[in-house]
């Protein structure tokens, strides 16, 4: 893992870095390992793929990658210590190999085109508007000519039938940029090319979730 050094100004993965240690365990009864699985089809990772997660939290869909693709170089990036740490651990635990560094997606260590495929899970709706357009032209920046993004976040268009989080989630200050068209712009405004909503799904305790693809 690179040398890790503080990144201020990050949302930690529940909100508070104090229930970082949590967050595996929360993510788990969430039921995001099917969210990864199903990010994780649409990607595609080839054997011998660079893959990039930015926003890796505590590495689980990282690992994931490596577990179907183990011939894949698989690269996470996170601002937060703690949680990069627990991702070191598990890597050690399992035996993979990944790097893991210390970072923000807004600007990243990595030469132009360095990666075949972008992941971010979950991520993006811990950014602000500006934090956001930064971070989908880094991710823009580091793929390859024939490279592709893949997010999964809260998103998609809520509708009455969602059920009480759902809507509420839709209107929370943070999560509303997210919703109807508002990653799809985002994603186009930052050059990505054939960006396409590729489905849907309504969560009782995460509301509505959407999953995107784009081209470099
Ligand atoms: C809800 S967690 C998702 C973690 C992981 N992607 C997953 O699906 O389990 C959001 C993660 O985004 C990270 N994050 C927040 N701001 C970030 C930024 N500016 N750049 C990269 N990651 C960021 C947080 O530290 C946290 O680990």
């Amino acid at each position: 893992m690179a040398a890790l050094s503080r990144h201020d100004h990050h949302r930690p993965g529940l909100g508070h870095a104090r229930l970082t240690p949590l967050y595996d365990t929360v993510v788990r009864l969430l039921g995001v390992p099917r969210l990864h699985g199903r990010l994780l089809e649409q990607a595609d990772v080839r054997p011998f793929c660079a893959v990039l997660e930015i926003g890796c939290g505590t590495g689980n869909l990282a690992l994931q990658v490596k577990r179907t693709q183990p011939a894949a170089h698989v690269t996470g990036i996170d601002p937060d210590t703690r949680a990069l740490a627990s991702a070191q651990r598990k890597a050690a635990r399992t035996g993979f190999d990944l790097s893991w560094d210390c970072g923000v997606a807004q600007q990243m260590p990595y030469s132009d085109g360095a990666f075949d495929r972008v992941l971010s899970s979950l991520m993006l709706h811990h950014l602000d508007a500006e934090q956001r357009r930064a971070a989908l032209a880094e991710a823009r920046r580091v793929l390859a000519a024939d490279g592709s993004l893949h997010v999964v976040d809260f998103g998609g268009t809520v509708d009455h039938r969602d059920g009480f989080i759902a809507r509420r989630l839709s209107h929370t200050a943070r999560l509303a940029d997210n919703y109807d068209n508002g990653l799809l712009s985002a994603m186009n405004e930052a050059g990505f090319a054939r960006v396409t909503e590729v489905e849907q799904r309504v969560s009782r305790v995460l509301g509505r979730i959407a999953f995107y693809r784009a081209e470099r």
